[in-house]
């Protein structure tokens, strides 16, 4: 089990803001017609990916550890996505042709046993062991560099509550004080910096949705993320570089 479990449930009413972001469909894009049906898709959180697949008329599951995830996707895609921890999953062995690990599951976790032992997870139930691809999510160059200097990235580590309090600073400017505010990254970074806007807007106690958050989670580089599989001893099949996400083939 992951330490966040507290943390998804309490943001699952509000994630529709910010689910676009990180492992999104122009990520799933980069890399779909390496994808071989039945799709696993682990993280599928309010089912952003599985629906997008399943448009795509490929036959995917997802699976998720929150329950008020998988109650979202059902109100809001009526999907029926399985309940299940990624790194004790359960289906049987060869259950799947594909497997993804989408953005939240593996990309900002430290404990690299914990990683070896979910991508063992996805080899189990995966029948063709080359259809492993594993999501980090990253920002733009300049919004990476904003983020260092506001110390949302310091040594390796995303300020998870730091950032959000910065968020809910903003989130009392009115919509016209935000517009004259510099901004910063790309269209789809500004996108999302106005998805924590409106929950923050939205919820009635800000402060304990920042209080349940993780003080900090893993950011790597693309240099990172190339150095962890060398430390896990998986060589790298392919390395896709999308402009939210890198995706690691193993
Ligand atoms: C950032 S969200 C992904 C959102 C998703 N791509 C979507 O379409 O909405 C990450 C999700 O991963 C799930 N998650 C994190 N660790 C997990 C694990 N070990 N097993 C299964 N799901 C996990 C969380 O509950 C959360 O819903």
């Amino acid at each position: 089990m992951t330490n966040f479990d507290a943390y998804w449930n309490a943001w699952a009413p509000y994630w529709h803001h910010v689910e676009d972001f990180f492992f999104e469909e122009d990520s799933l894009n980069a890399i779909t017609d390496q994808l071989q049906p039945p799709v696993l898709v682990l993280g599928a959180g309010l089912g952003l990916i599985v629906e997008a697949l399943r448009k795509n008329g490929i036959e995917c599951d997802g699976l998720d550890l929150s329950q008020p995830m998988l109650e979202q996707a059902k109100q809001r895609r009526n999907l029926d996505l399985i309940l299940g921890d990624a790194a004790d999953m359960p289906f049987a062995d060869n259950s799947y042709q594909s497997c993804i690990s989408a953005s939240g599951v593996i990309d900002f976790m430290g404990d690299e046993a914990l990683i070896a032992r979910i991508i063992n997870e996805m080899k189990r139930v995966t029948i063709d062991a080359n259809k492993i691809f594993i999501a980090f999510g990253h920002f733009s160059p300049a919004m990476e560099q904003a983020c260092r200097e506001m110390d949302v990235i310091k040594d390796m580590q995303l300020h998870i509550r730091h950032s959000l309090r910065l968020s809910a600073a903003m989130a009392a400017m009115s919509l016209e004080e935000l517009a004259q505010q510099p901004s910063v990254g790309t269209e789809k970074e500004q996108k999302f910096g106005m998805g924590y806007y409106k929950i923050f807007n939205e919820v009635e106690d800000p402060q304990q949705l920042i209080d349940v958050a993780p003080e900090t989670q893993y950011y790597r580089t693309e240099e990172e993320v190339k150095a962890l599989f060398k430390r896990l001893g998986l060589p790298i099949r392919e390395f896709t570089v999308a402009e939210t996400s890198y995706i690691v083939r193993i």
